[in-house]
């Protein structure tokens, strides 16, 4: 039931529950090709996992660029022979210009958020269908913010929620191929990505909305990421889930 010598890809490898989750599969003896959009930190993290004794292969891959996804997802199976699991967990919630109301939100602002966050995923989901090739495990990052509304975030929320359908929609194709594919829902996880949404909306870091009454250390996803792409979740597909310390409830 473990993952050792399984074939895994991440997308967003190079920061906050990418890099985590990377360090966690590689030390679970995964097999593992990562991606991400920023080189400098993506070959440290290769170089840092293959002193290790970890097998890792990392490429730059913009997801929003389907051929680069088809090729790094080519490379991947030329070297490893085979593709078990895909994490695809690359996002952006935008920047200074997407805090904006409804009516104001620009298109461009629009375009690439879901840009990312919707056809990156596609991309990384029609690449990765026909590579497996016995069975095999799709975790997708959405948010807690794919069940539920925000202020300000219009782009972002309805990114997440259609991550959260296209989960759905996908597990339902898959499971004939014994593919299974299931979705995670953070709630605030302590990475670059939240740090940053945190510092331009100016938020208090008032988590007491929480039951938990605090944000979640990066480490604390990647168990349940090995969890649904292992064989101990063989039963769970389709499904969304909520790591979001009581925040939804
Ligand atoms: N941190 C949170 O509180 C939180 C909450 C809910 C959901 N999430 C989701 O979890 C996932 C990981 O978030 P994180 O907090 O680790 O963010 P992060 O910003 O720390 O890491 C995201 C990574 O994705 C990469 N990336 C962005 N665009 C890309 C592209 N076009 N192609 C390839 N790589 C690209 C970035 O370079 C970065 O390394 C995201 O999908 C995010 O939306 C995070």
């Amino acid at each position: 039931m473990s993952l050792k010598d399984k074939v895994i890809i991440i997308t967003g490898a190079a920061s906050g529950i990418g890099l985590e989750t990377s360090k966690h599969l590689a030390a679970k003896e995964a097999k593992l090709s990562l991606a991400d959009l920023q080189e400098k930190p993506l070959k440290e993290l290769e170089a840092e996992l293959q002193k290790s004794g970890a097998q890792v292969f990392a490429a730059v891959v913009d997801v929003t660029d389907r051929k680069q996804v088809e090729d790094w997802i080519a490379a991947t199976v030329q070297k490893f022979g085979k593709l078990d699991g895909a994490a695809n967990l690359a996002g952006v919630i935008g920047n200074q210009n997407n805090i904006a109301k409804v009516e104001e939100i620009d298109d461009d602002d629009w375009d690439f958020i879901m840009g990312v966050n919707t056809k990156g995923l596609l991309n990384c989901l029609r690449a990765e269908i026909p590579n497996f090739n016995n069975g095999g495990a799709i975790v997708n990052a959405a948010s807690i913010l794919g069940l539920m509304g925000s202020r300000k975030n219009i782009a972002y929320v309805a990114s997440k929620h259609a991550v959260v359908g296209m989960t759905r929609a996908a597990a339902k194709e898959l499971g004939e191929r014994n593919i299974r594919c299931n979705c995670f829902c953070p709630g605030p996880i302590d990475t670059p990505m939240f740090r940053q949404s945190a510092a331009i909306r100016g938020t208090k870091l008032d988590l007491s909305h929480l039951a938990l009454n605090r944000a979640a250390a990066p480490s604390e996803v990647p168990p349940l990421i090995e969890f649904l792409l292992s064989e101990n979740s063989s039963f769970i597909t389709g499904n969304v889930v909520p790591i979001d310390g009581g925040w939804y409830c």
